[in-house]
């Protein structure tokens, strides 16, 4: 046994020991021994000005001398109201409520929640869910339920729910744009109790980064519209610019009823979450009869830190120096990207601040693929966290990086299709 912590997504048996880091600033780790590390990943997705930035640190120091964390049910605090607010407002105010929780799988949770129980609190029992073939959308059993990216060997998940998987519409391939629309008209013509359609829009990220056609999918919202089915935006991965605009909805004219929100929200600081939903969910909630209520809450829903690191988050979000930033790093993977396409033993995409690189080798595609081994310890000995997806290798780093931090990765990654491509 190498050490008393149990950590995440790891093999103990086989993984390295973890490495230390005594600081983090900017785009960088530093470890123990006082390596440098470029976090490639923002640290699983959240991390998008970069560590231990001062402005987010005075604002999250500010307010531990107001309030820190009290019960948000029966009790309210400024931060949680401004940042209500203004989530409502940067989404054009169509999501007049905002639910509160800790994470993106519970964010989840809470969105599977509403667009069910809107349907039986109408007395209707519409329980079947669709989602995305390839689809992720957290661990907790109800976001494992719909989740089919990483197949769980209990099996436990698959029982909870009636859950068909659809092809999810991928850029540039016409055949699975297709296929997605002919699945989900088939479901709809053969079950009038599908209830909800949940789906990250525009990218699958833990799928491998796909991006997806946005015409076919908002398509495929319209035809969920028409059929009475509620329709959830996973925007954990998406939201806050990661696709180059600030919701990943704004690719789409059809609009989901409901959105979750997590990752970026705190600047990647503080675990918080949201989910969101238009006023007509909301008042199918709203009723003399108690049990009609959305009876889901969590110790720490609306904690006060959380919040307010949220709302500095947001004020330097909207700044022109970040959108510049935002900008720069999209245009610097697209050359990149032209530098090196048009091979065909890997596939290379980008969207926003998004860059993925699929290979092909023998095995079939995927997280389990073996290539995600070789990746991890390339780019592990030049002190880079790039965490492969299986046989795919994928940059989505924060939004302060530069081109001076970017040009050795992108070196690197020439490297390793040299070496072992
Ligand atoms: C699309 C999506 N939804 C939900 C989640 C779960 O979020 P969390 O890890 O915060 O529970 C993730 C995490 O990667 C995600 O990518």
């Amino acid at each position: 046994m190498k050490e008393t912590i149990w950590r995440p997504y790891t093999q103990e048996k086989t993984a390295a020991n973890p490495i230390k880091i005594k600081k983090a600033k900017g785009c960088y780790y530093i470890d123990e021994e006082g390596n440098r590390i470029f976090d490639g990943i923002s640290s699983w997705w959240v991390n998008i000005h970069g560590h231990s930035h001062p402005y987010l640190a005075k604002k999250l120091s500010e307010q531990m001398e107001l309030v820190q964390q009290i019960i948000f049910a029966g009790h309210t605090h400024e931060q949680g109201e401004t940042l209500a607010q203004r989530i409502v407002e940067l989404l054009d105010n169509q999501y007049p409520k905002v639910f509160f929780s800790d994470n993106g799988s519970t964010a989840v949770e809470v969105g599977l929640k509403m667009a069910l129980q809107y349907w039986s609190n109408h007395h209707l029992k519409k329980n079947r869910i669709v989602a995305f073939k390839n689809g992720y959308h957290g661990d907790t059993f109800g976001a494992r339920a719909v989740t089919d990216a990483i197949k769980e060997p209990t099996g436990l998940s698959e029982n909870m729910t009636d859950v068909h998987f659809i092809t999810a519409p991928l850029a540039n391939d016409p055949i699975s744009q297709e296929s997605s629309i002919k699945e989900l008209k088939d479901l709809l013509s053969r079950f009038n109790d599908i209830g909800a359609f949940i789906f990250e829009p525009m990218v699958q990220g833990v799928a491998g980064m796909k991006m997806q056609d946005p015409s076919t999918l908002n398509k495929l919202l319209k035809l969920a519209h028409e059929h009475q089915v509620i329709t959830i935006a996973d925007e954990v991965m998406t939201g806050f610019y990661r696709t180059g605009k600030r919701f990943a909805i704004d690719y789409l004219k059809e609009k989901p009823n409901i959105i979750c929100l997590a990752k970026a929200l705190t600047g990647g600081i503080l675990p918080l979450s949201l989910t969101l939903c238009q006023q007509k969910i909301y008042e199918a909630f709203y009723s003399d009869d108690k049990t009609k209520a959305l009876l889901h809450g969590h110790s720490f829903t609306g904690n006060a830190l959380g919040c307010a690191v949220a709302n500095a988050s947001l004020d330097l979000l909207e700044t022109a120096e970040t959108k510049t930033n935002i900008k720069n790093i999209e245009n610097l993977h697209k050359n990149f990207m032209k530098e090196i396409e048009g091979d065909n033993k890997y596939e290379i995409r980008v969207m926003g601040t998004i860059l993925a690189i699929e290979f092909k080798n023998q095995e079939k595609a995927g997280y389990f693929n073996s290539l995600s081994e070789t990746l991890s310890q390339f780019f592990i000995s030049k002190n880079m966290l790039l965490r492969p997806l299986g046989n795919i290798i994928y940059l989505i780093p924060p939004y302060c990086t530069t081109e001076e931090d970017l040009l050795p990765v992108y070196q690197a990654l020439k490297d390793f299709i040299r070496i072992h491509i």
